[in-house]
C-alpha cells in the first residue's frame, strides 16, 4: 500500500527532513520566506489545527502570531523534532493519524496542511476534504502549501502512474535507503478544478517551486 510506505518513509526521514527548507537556492528560499510572511499574517489572532505537521517548520512560523495551535502528525519521530522547537504561542503536539483521530469537540479558525496534498491519492480527495473541514469553525479557513516539480530536482524520476492517474517516484534517504512514494503534481488549473469542487479559493499563489492556497468551504459565507 502506498500509504503504508509513505508513513514508513517519513518516519525514517524525520531527522533529516528539514534540510528541504535550507537548500542553497535563493529563488526557492525567497518563495518559502514569502509564504511564511503571508501565513503569519493569515493566522494572526487565530486558533489553528495543523495536520501532518512533521517537524514543526510551519508550526513555528504560525506560532509567531496565532493564539494557539494543535499540531499533529502520525510519526513519533517527526514529533520528537517538533518538540525540540521553541514556539511563540501555546502549541499542543499530538500524535495522530489525521484520518482516524477526531481532535475532540474544539473547532478551529484555521486548518493547516503542509506538503501533504501531493501525497494524497486522487481517488480519495473527498476523504481528505472531509478531514480538512470537520474541525473548522463556520467561516474558518484552510491553508495548504505543496511543491512544484523543480523543488525536487531532475534526478527524482517518476517510475509509475496508476489507474487513477497517481504518480509514483523513487525517493532515497541520505544513507541510500530507497522508497517508492505517491507524489502528484498540479498545474494552476488542476488546483482550481480539484479544490473548486468543495471550496472557494480565497487565494492561490502559484510559484516556480511551490504553490499555496487559502480555502473556505463553499457556501459558508
Ligand atoms: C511531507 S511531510 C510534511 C511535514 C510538514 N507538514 C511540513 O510541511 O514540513 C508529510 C508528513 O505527513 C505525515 N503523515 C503521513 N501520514 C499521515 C497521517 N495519516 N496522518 C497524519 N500525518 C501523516 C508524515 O509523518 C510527515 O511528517
Amino acid at each position: 500500500m502506498a500509504g503504508d510506505s509513505l508513513e514508513e518513509y517519513y518516519r525514517a526521514r524525520a531527522p533529516e527532513y528539514e534540510q528541504i527548507y535550507y537548500r542553497d537556492n535563493p529563488v526557492r528560499r525567497a518563495e518559502i520566506d514569502a509564504e511564511a510572511k503571508r501565513l503569519a499574517e493569515l493566522v494572526s489572532g487565530k486558533s489553528v489545527l495543523e495536520l501532518a505537521c512533521g517537524t514543526g517548520y510551519w508550526t513555528r512560523v504560525m506560532s509567531q502570531t496565532a493564539t494557539r495551535i494543535t499540531a499533529s502528525d502520525i510519526a513519533p519521530e517527526a514529533l520528537i523534532e517538533a518538540k525540540r522547537k521553541q514556539y511563540g504561542c501555546e502549541v499542543t503536539i499530538v500524535e495522530a493519524d489525521m484520518f482516524a483521530h477526531d481532535f475532540g469537540e474544539i473547532l478551529f479558525d484555521l486548518v493547516a496542511l503542509g506538503f501533504w496534498f501531493s501525497h494524497h491519492p486522487r481517488q480519495e480527495y473527498d476523504r481528505l476534504f472531509d478531514v480538512l473541514t470537520r474541525r473548522l469553525k463556520k467561516n474558518g479557513l484552510i491553508w495548504m502549501i505543496d511543491n512544484n516539480p523543480p523543488a525536487e530536482g531532475s534526478a527524482e524520476m517518476s517510475c509509475h502512474v496508476d489507474e487513477f492517474g497517481n504518480n509514483y517516484k523513487h525517493r532515497y534517504l541520505s544513507d541510500g535507503k530507497p522508497f517508492v512514494i505517491l507524489k502528484n503534481y498540479f498545474s494552476r488549473n488542476d488546483l482550481e478544478e480539484i479544490l473548486g469542487r468543495r471550496f472557494d479559493l480565497c487565494s492561490l499563489v502559484y510559484g516556480q517551486y511551490y504553490w499555496s492556497v487559502v480555502l473556505q468551504p463553499s457556501g459558508t459565507v
